[in-house]
């Protein structure tokens, strides 16, 4: 299968875009790290899913602010499967209110989960990717890191923030053969789309082109590609899977 022998690291994977992530790539042979940090059921949930499809999976609990939790997690990795391959940077969250408002505890909150997460993941794993056959460093951005969204200061400077981070590592991986790509994601059916008003969105579903919000399965399959071989030659990009609200 397209991902066979392939060691794919999901973080936030106990739900919403993570978890279909996490589906996909074990669907397609990879073995999965199912990564989480409260969700212990879901995550068990997920590893269980993709075993019943006859794939492999392990669950690890670890914060990704927390960088001991995260070497924690990088050992058991290393000792279940060896070298890792692809990093899915994926585990995020949003604290809204517009910006006159937000506190400096509510900027910081995000920076340290949506930046510092990322940090902390890519570091730890950074010398896996480095000797991986076909390294892939995959990092789950947004729209509104495009288009800047009312009330999301903090959250869209953290994922305008991945694309500069992105296109710097894809630079400094190239020589090891070794490529780092971002998502962009328009306006997907999770838990965190749940938390913007019923009003707020049906503006925003009136915005988009193909007229419905994403599955998180219309993620899943574009992180199924870069985590692949297939996209060899692709780095540094940005690709937008947003039904055509932004390009
Ligand atoms: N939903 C959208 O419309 C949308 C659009 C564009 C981009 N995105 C991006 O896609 C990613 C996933 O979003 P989602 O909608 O699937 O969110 P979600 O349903 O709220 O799930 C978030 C996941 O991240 C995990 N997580 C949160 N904080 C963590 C931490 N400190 N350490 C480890 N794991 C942590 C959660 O684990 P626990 O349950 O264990 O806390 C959960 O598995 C995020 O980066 C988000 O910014 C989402």
């Amino acid at each position: 299968m397209m991902l066979d022998n392939r060691t794919c690291v999901v973080t936030g994977s106990s739900r919403g875009i993570g978890r279909g992530i996490a589906e996909e790539l074990g669907r397609h042979g990879a073995n999965v790290v199912v990564n989480y940090r409260s969700s212990e059921g879901e995550a068990y949930d997920v590893v269980e899913q993709i075993e019943s499809e006859g794939g492999t999976a392990i669950a690890v609990q670890a914060d990704v602010t927390d960088g001991v939790e995260v070497e924690a997690m990088h050992e058991t990795v290393t000792n279940t499967f060896g070298t890792t391959n692809v990093l899915v940077n994926n585990a995020g969250i949003t604290v809204d209110t517009i910006f006159e408002k937000m506190t400096r505890d509510e900027w910081n909150h995000v920076m340290d989960v949506n930046l510092g997460g990322v940090y902390n993941c890519t570091n730890t794993f950074f010398s896996d990717l480095k000797q991986a056959d076909h390294g892939r460093l995959i990092n789950i951005s947004s729209v509104v890191g495009q288009q800047g969204n009312y009330g999301q200061a903090n959250y869209a400077t953290t994922k305008s923030g991945l694309f500069g981070l992105t296109r710097t590592l894809a630079l400094e991986l190239a020589s090891f053969n070794t490529t780092a790509n971002c998502v962009a994601p328009g306006f997907v059916k999770t838990a965190m789309l749940e938390e913007v008003s019923d009003e707020v969105k049906e503006k925003i579903r009136q915005r988009i082109p193909l007229d419905r919000f994403a599955d998180p399965d219309d993620i899943a399959g574009i992180v199924r590609f870069l985590a692949s071989r297939d996209s060899a030659y692709m780095t540094g990009q940005i690709l937008g899977v947003n039904g055509g609200i932004e390009w």
